[in-house]
């Protein structure tokens, strides 16, 4: 789209300062802890409300990274400008996951295919029924490639973009019924954008807490390690 709408609202970057990938992670010091460990002269290219994007290389290809914040109302935002202003092509959300599925444990990594909703999103795209967001094949593919390469534990399948971190009805178990394997609070917004427009996208996440064993505990050191991978992997498909 055309360069008139930059800056945007809520990015500050001038056009092609980002790459044509874009990894997002919510927590923006999480943004920059990636930039600041993987990226070869990282760049910050936003900073408005404290949502920091960097723009470096990864051995040797130009990518970037920016927060999304937290919620699909949020992640609609910045995804939105990314893919429609800023030509960015792909985006990977790499993100924490409650797990719902019983053969997933802490530190587990989940690959988004599909993200059902309980949110509103999608209806501003006046469908005459339910759509489904869908994670990109190919962004699939390579994550579960990149993930039986480095060897790690992974599920793909669907996932559920939540509205509530805290739920009155606790209604998220209820998914699990149809095969839900984890939830989250961003995917199916960055997936609905992707398609509007014509991009890619997919998310994966690291099992932060689990429904079904609460009583799994990771250190805090040992949850670091497992993000770290999760980062890899996002940014060796990058
Ligand atoms: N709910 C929503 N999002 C999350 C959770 C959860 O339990 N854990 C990590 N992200």
């Amino acid at each position: 789209m055309s360069s008139k709408n930059i800056p945007t609202p809520h990015i500050e970057a001038k056009q092609g300062d980002f790459a044509p990938t874009v990894i997002m992670p919510g927590d923006p010091q999480r943004a920059e802890f990636i930039a600041k460990t993987y990226l070869t002269d990282a760049r910050l290219v936003n900073n408005v409300r404290g949502i920091c994007g960097y723009t470096g290389y990864y051995k040797g290809k130009r990518v970037s990274v920016m927060a999304s914040g937290m919620g699909q109302p949020s992640m609609g935002i910045y995804s939105y400008e990314l893919f429609a202003f800023y030509d960015v092509k792909n985006i990977i959300r790499v993100g924490t996951c409650g797990a719902m599925d019983k053969d997933l444990h802490a530190r587990d990594i989940v690959i988004g295919m599909g993200a059902c909703t309980n949110g509103n999103y999608a209806a501003q795209y006046n469908l005459p029924g339910t759509y489904c967001p869908i994670a990109d094949f190919n962004l699939v593919k390579k994550a579960v490639e990149a993930c039986d390469k480095m060897g790690l534990k992974y599920k793909v399948g669907n996932i559920l973009s939540s509205d509530m971190f805290y739920d009155d009805a606790s209604s998220a178990l209820e998914w699990t019924k149809m095969g839900v394997l984890a939830v989250e609070m961003e995917s199916a917004a960055l997936y609905c954008n992707a398609a509007r427009l014509g991009k890619s996208a997919l998310c994966i996440c690291t099992v932060s807490d689990s429904f079904v064993y609460p009583q799994e505990n990771t250190t805090s050191e040992e949850r670091r390690s497992a993000f770290t991978k999760m980062m890899e992997v996002a940014l060796e498909i990058a």
